[in-house]
């Protein structure tokens, strides 16, 4: 049975990023596929600690995170995945540190410092991001935002085989906007993308699991 591991980068649990991801699942369900949930703020864990333990030259942790919390299962259980999604709000421009710290100890064992790069995954994982922000998608670019995107897209192609990214703009930050401080967004023009366009995103996040789970 085809396997999708789905991770919610977001503290929210039932904000923007993990309503797409949940939209995903249905659609990898759709299809017959297993799935597996994660919300990393529910973990206890760290970034990457540097201890190279993954590039020893006949180490038992060749490739592999040598570092034991909990992320450890949700590494493994990745590694046996046939497809997986990172959902994550942009935070000042990239994903959530927890997110960061994540893709820091999935990614990091499977770069192999040859002359060029090679990965050590050991199977081709369909990767994909989902990335929820507040701005639009004109902001994405003029605001420089859309580096880091496109960098972190790269990476998990390069180390996983294959990696595409799901954008979700100017979405709804609040349930109710008159409770916080706020010059800066249109709540109307919020709640009327959250109604016309954020449906539609979902659609597409539906898609996604679909095709991530199915033949190729
Ligand atoms: C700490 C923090 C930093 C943020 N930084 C950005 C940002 O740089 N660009 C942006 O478009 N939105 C930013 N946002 C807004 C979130 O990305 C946006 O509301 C997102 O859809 C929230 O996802 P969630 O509902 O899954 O938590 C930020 C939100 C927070 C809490």
């Amino acid at each position: 049975m085809t396997h999708l591991v789905a991770i919610n980068g977001s503290p929210r649990k039932n904000g923007n990023t993990a309503t797409l991801l949940e939209h995903a699942c249905k659609g990898a369900r759709s299809r017959g596929a297993s799935v597996t949930q994660v919300h990393l703020y529910d973990l206890m864990y760290h970034g990457c600690r540097s201890c190279f333990a993954c590039k020893t030259k006949g180490g038992r942790s060749y490739g592999r995170c040598a570092v034991r919390d909990d992320l450890t299962p949700v590494l493994s259980d990745i590694s046996e995945a046939d497809a997986l999604i990172l959902g994550s709000p942009l935070y000042f421009g990239t994903v959530t540190g927890a997110m960061r710290s994540c893709t820091e100890r999935l990614l990091f064992p499977y770069l192999e410092y040859t002359s060029p790069p090679h990965s050590l995954a050991p199977r081709r994982i369909r990767a994909a991001y989902i990335l929820t922000m507040n701005v639009t998608e004109e902001e994405l670019k003029t605001h420089g935002y859309s580096q880091h995107p496109v960098l972190n897209e790269r990476v998990l192609g390069m180390l996983l085989g294959s990696a595409e990214t799901l954008y979700s703009y100017d979405t709804c930050q609040f349930e109710d906007y008159t409770r916080v401080v706020n010059e800066l967004f249109d709540p109307v023009r919020k709640a009327e993308r959250r109604e016309r366009v954020f449906p539609e995103d979902c659609k597409r996040a539906f898609d996604l699991g679909v095709r991530l789970v199915g033949s190729e």
